[in-house]
C-alpha cells in the first residue's frame, strides 16, 4: 500500500543540508498498523509530515527518497493535486485534537466539510454522511453531537471527531501521529481499540506514532524503531518483544513501567539524543550505548537481517534467543 525508500528530509542551507530524517524506509500493507517509536526529538513527526506532504514551508524539505502510495511517488504531487487525482487517499490525525477543529462551528459542520471536499457532496446529504461517520467512529449518540461545539465535548470525543473528518475522504492510509498522547489511559485504551477496529472493518493501514512502547505493545502489527532520524530496527511486534536486538530498543523496553513492576525507580537511558547534525560519524546511538566499542564509533553500523522480516542497524546486536 505505502513504501518509503530511503526518505531524507533535511533542513539548512541546500550546499550543507543537515538531516533530520535520514535515509528512512518501511513498508506498510493493507489493514496493517505499523508503529514508529522513539523518544521525543527523533524525526518521528518529521517523517509523517513528509509522508503526507505537508512539511511547514518554509522549513524541512524533502531531500532525497520516495513515498510510493500504490505505486505512484506522491513527494512530486501538491496536496491538491493528490485530492485531485482521487487516488493515493491519505489522512492524518495528530495530538491534539482541539487545535485542528474550528471552536466556532458546530461538529456535524466540520465534518460535513470534510465530506463537500472530498465526496462532492453538500447540504443534507453530507449531514447524512458525518452521522455516518461518527457512527463509524463510535461516537456515543451521534444525532446529538452534529450539533455541539469541540468544548461541549471531551478530549476523547474530540479525538473520534478527527478520525471522523479523516475518514471522511475513505483514507487507504491512517497516519497517526501521538493521537493518544493527550488523553487519560482509560480513554486511549478506547481510542486504540477503535483504530484497530477500523483498520480491520475499512483494511485500511495505519501508520502510528508513538514516544510509549506500551502504546505500541498494545496495537501494532510491526514496529520500526526510530532514533536521530535513522530506523535503527524494524520488526513484528511479536518478534521485536520476544527479542530485541539493538540496544537503544531495550533501552526502550526497559523504561516501560509493566515490564518493571517491581521496581522502585524507572531506569531511563542516560544523556539524551544527539542534536541533528552533530553526528559526525559512526553509529548514532554510540554516545548512550551500554554496549559500545571503539568500531562503533567510527564505521557506519550494517544493516543487519537478524531473522526474516527483523532487521536491526548494529554491528554488535544483541542476541536472539527466546526470552520468558
Ligand atoms: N521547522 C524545523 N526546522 C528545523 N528543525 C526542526 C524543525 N522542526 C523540527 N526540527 C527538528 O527535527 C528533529 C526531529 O523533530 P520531530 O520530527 O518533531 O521529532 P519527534 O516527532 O520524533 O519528536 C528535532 O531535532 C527537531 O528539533
Ligand atoms: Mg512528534
Amino acid at each position: 500500500m505505502l513504501t518509503v525508500c530511503d526518505l531524507t528530509v533535511s533542513v539548512g542551507p541546500e550546499t550543507a543540508p543537515v538531516d533530520i530524517v535520514a535515509g528512512v524506509s518501511f513498508g506498510l500493507a493493507k489493514g496493517e498498523i505499523l508503529g514508529l517509536v522513539g523518544e521525543s526529538g527523533c524525526g518521528k513527526s518529521m517523517t509523517s509530515l513528509a509522508v503526507m506532504g505537508l512539511l511547514p514551508q518554509p522549513g524541512p524539505r524533502v531531500r532525497a527518497g520516495r513515498v510510493l502510495l500504490e505505486g505512484c511517488d506522491v513527494t512530486q504531487l501538491q496536496p491538491w493535486q493528490r485530492v485531485e487525482a482521487g487516488h493515493g487517499r491519505m489522512a492524518m490525525i495528530f495530538q491534539e485534537p482541539m487545535t485542528s477543529l474550528n471552536p466556532v462551528r458546530r461538529i456535524g459542520d466540520q465534518i460535513a466539510e470534510a465530506v463537500r471536499v472530498h465526496e462532492g457532496i453538500s447540504g443534507a446529504a453530507a449531514l447524512v454522511r458525518a452521522r455516518e461517520l461518527l457512527e463509524l467512529v463510535r461516537m456515543p449518540d451521534p444525532k446529538m453531537q452534529l450539533s455541539a461545539y469541540p468544548h461541549q465535548l471531551s478530549g476523547g470525543q474530540r479525538q473520534r471527531v478527527m478520525i471522523a473528518i479523516a475518514l471522511a475522504c475513505r483514507p487507504q492510509v491512517l497516519v497517526a501521529d501521538e493521537p493518544t498522547t493527550a488523553l487519560d489511559v482509560t480513554i486511549q485504551v478506547q481510542i486504540l481499540g477503535l483504530l484497530r477496529e477500523l483498520c480491520n472493518r475499512l483494511d485500511m493501514a495505519i501508520l502510528f506514532i508513538t514516544h510509549d512502547m506500551g502504546v505500541i505493545a498494545e496495537l501494532a502489527d510491526r514496529v520500526a524503531v526510530m532514533y536521530a532520524g535513522q530506523i535503527v530496527e524494524t520488526a513484528s511486534v511479536d518478534a521485536l518483544f520476544g527479542a530485541p536486538r539493538h540496544h537503544y530498543t531495550r533501552g526502550l523496553m526497559d523504561c516501560m513501567p509493566s515490564r518493571n513492576s517491581g521496581a522502585r525507580r524507572l531506569p531511563t537511558i542516560s544523556g539524551q539524543p544527539p542534536l541533528p547534525g552533530s553526528v559526525a560519524a559512526g553509529c548514532v546511538f554510540a554516545l548512550r550505548c551500554a554496549a559500545v566499542r571503539d568500531e562503533c564509533r567510527v564505521a557506519t553500523p550494517p544493516r543487519l537481517e537478524a531473522s526474516q522480516g527483523h532487521e536491526v542497524l548494529c554491528a554488535f546486536p544483541l542476541a536472539g534467543g527466546e526470552l520468558p
